[in-house]
């Protein structure tokens, strides 16, 4: 018999029969705590899930006493308890690979877009603004040769530097758990402390995971630390920013704009005064979503949760200790 698998996203025809191959797929709409009410039966008896989103906590784990396998379409797993993982021996898999060099575009499309104001004047033209040459008020600010700061030098931080040290000549600043020689070998990235970083980023981007420490990480008093001309750029994880602080600072001009894909709560209320707020560039958590990529993740994770559940993960592992 097939190991029983919950699938809580829709995948692509060729992947979705993939998984069909090797499981007994049970399709549901996504880890909603009706669903997880309405399925119950099925979870009983699951021994993998596929999906993205959704909260798996201890309080899902005692609902699914048999899972083996999570296999996570992201790469960020914040919606995962994984020490109550770790504690029943369920093994984490998630796409970290695959989706880097777009998630370091969306970035650099908000680098640009909020610098240079792309969103604010184009919307401007369409409602029949642009009668004479441009002003002053339809300026932004350079991007080139300006300070790239970067919060979290992971795979993305990385891809972002490269983009903006050849493409667009900008000095790299970065702060991290640690020294990265990649980063500084090859785009003359400089290590500084939080406080160096926020002082000295024209652009300061974020690309850290969201976790107990990074949680808040930014808030009133490290926003106060920027130059009134900085851009906060955040396409981690909403709650890294205190979301409130930052309001206040891109109304009160502590900071010049925000480029954000993601935010505390998604999706963003139609209330927030983030959405009044004209040095605002809002996207709706595109980070990764391309054709390509999106496609490209939900494969790793069909692959992933295969390799999980059939004792042969090389990679993409978060908990791989409980493979020895
Ligand atoms: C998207 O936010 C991801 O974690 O992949
Ligand atoms: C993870 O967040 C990364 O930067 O790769």
């Amino acid at each position: 018999m097939k190991p029983s698998v919950v699938l809580y996203k829709s995948l692509p025809d060729d992947l979705r029969q993939r998984l069909d191959q090797h499981f007994s797929v049970t399709e549901i709409s996504g880890l909603t705590p009706e669903n997880i009410a309405k399925y119950a039966d099925v979870l009983q008896s699951a021994e993998g899930i596929l999906g993205s989103g959704g909260k798996v906590d201890g309080e899902f784990l005692a609902k699914a006493p048999k899972l083996r396998a999570a296999s996570t379409v992201s790469v960020g797993y914040d919606n995962f308890d994984v020490d109550a993982l770790n504690q029943r021996g369920v093994v984490l898999m998630h796409t970290p690979t695959v989706l880097t060099e777009t998630v370091a575009d969306t970035m650099m499309a908000l680098v640009l877009a909020s610098a240079r104001r792309v969103v604010d004047v184009a919307e401007r033209v369409k409602a029949g603004e642009w009668q004479s040459s441009v002003g002053p008020d339809w300026f932004g600010i350079d991007v080139h040769h300006k300070k790239l700061g970067i919060l979290g030098m992971g795979r993305i931080g990385l891809a972002l530097a490269q983009r903006a040290h050849f493409g667009f000549s900008m000095p790299i600043l970065y702060n991290a758990r640690k020294h990265h020689e990649e980063a500084e070998q090859r785009f003359d990235a400089q290590y500084c402390d939080l406080d160096t970083l926020l002082k000295e980023s024209d652009f300061l981007c974020i690309s850290l995971p969201l976790t107990e420490q990074t949680h808040h990480l930014i808030g009133r008093e490290q926003l106060a630390k920027m130059k009134p001309s900085a851009i906060l750029i955040n396409a981690g994880r909403g709650p890294v920013v205190d979301e409130q602080a930052l309001i206040a600072a891109l109304k009160d001009g502590t900071i010049y704009a925000a480029g954000l894909d993601v935010f505390e709560q998604e999706p963003l209320p139609a209330s927030s005064p983030l959405l009044k707020l004209p040095n605002v560039v809002a996207l709706p958590h595109i980070g990764s979503a391309t054709h390509e990529t999106r496609y490209g993740m939900a494969k790793d994770a069909v692959d992933n949760l295969i390799a999980a559940l059939t004792g042969k993960v090389e990679k993409n592992c978060v908990n791989p200790q409980l493979l020895k």
